[in-house]
């Protein structure tokens, strides 16, 4: 946890998968440090041995937990770049409840990013883009836009690259704090 608040800029990526796409990320930006979260064992493992082949990469770190557990854990105002890459969709009304942004994710979001910190979230899944646009319409922390274009830092994932080969079109929402967000307004 120290390191988090030491490090020059700190990007913590919520259900990484496979993680290559942070890897590839933290290559190339070797003053930053990468955090990945997951509770899929085998994309861990996958990590963790390419990982084992690249000495090299020194600033990628490992949480092997549920994203929302780890949250609460971080000092506050730690963090630049918050990534929520492809999140399970759950379709069905009935598991909404599971999905990962709901009111609270976003105030412990929220809660650990720098002022000018940003969280994004991409998603293929139209109904989930909608989500994320009623959940951030019920809450003051952010301010949402919608992209159809990636960031030029942005590194295609395993399910990005799968939705565009099937057809789907990636939307990345970009959250970022509103200024004096917490105070009264006259
Ligand atoms: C659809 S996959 C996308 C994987 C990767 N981000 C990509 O784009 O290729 C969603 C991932 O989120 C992980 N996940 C779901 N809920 C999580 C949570 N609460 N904490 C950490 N990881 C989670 C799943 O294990 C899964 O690997």
């Amino acid at each position: 946890l120290a390191e988090l608040t030491s490090a020059k800029a700190v990007e913590i990526e919520l259900g990484m998968g496979n993680g290559l796409a942070m890897l590839e990320r933290a290559r190339v930006n070797p003053e930053r440090l990468f955090v990945g979260v997951e509770v899929y064992l085998n994309g861990l493992r996958s990590l963790v041995s390419r990982l084992e082949q690249a000495p090299s990469v020194k600033n990628v770190r490992l949480a092997p937990m549920d994203a929302r557990e780890l949250l609460p854990e971080l000092p506050k105002a730690c963090v630049d770049r918050l990534l929520v890459p492809y999140p399970d969709p759950w379709p069905k009304a009935r598991h909404h409840k599971r999905r990962l942004v709901q009111g609270g994710f976003l105030s412990a979001c929220a809660r650990v990013l720098k002022p000018a910190g940003e969280l994004w979230l991409v998603t293929d899944i139209e109904a989930y883009a909608n989500w994320v646009e009623e959940k951030m319409a019920a809450q003051r922390a952010f301010i949402l836009q919608k992209n159809t274009q990636p960031p030029g830092w942005w590194v295609a994932t395993k399910y990005e690259k799968k939705a565009i080969k099937e057809g789907r079109v990636p939307q990345y929402l970009v959250m970022t704090l509103r200024p004096f967000s917490g105070e009264s307004e006259a």
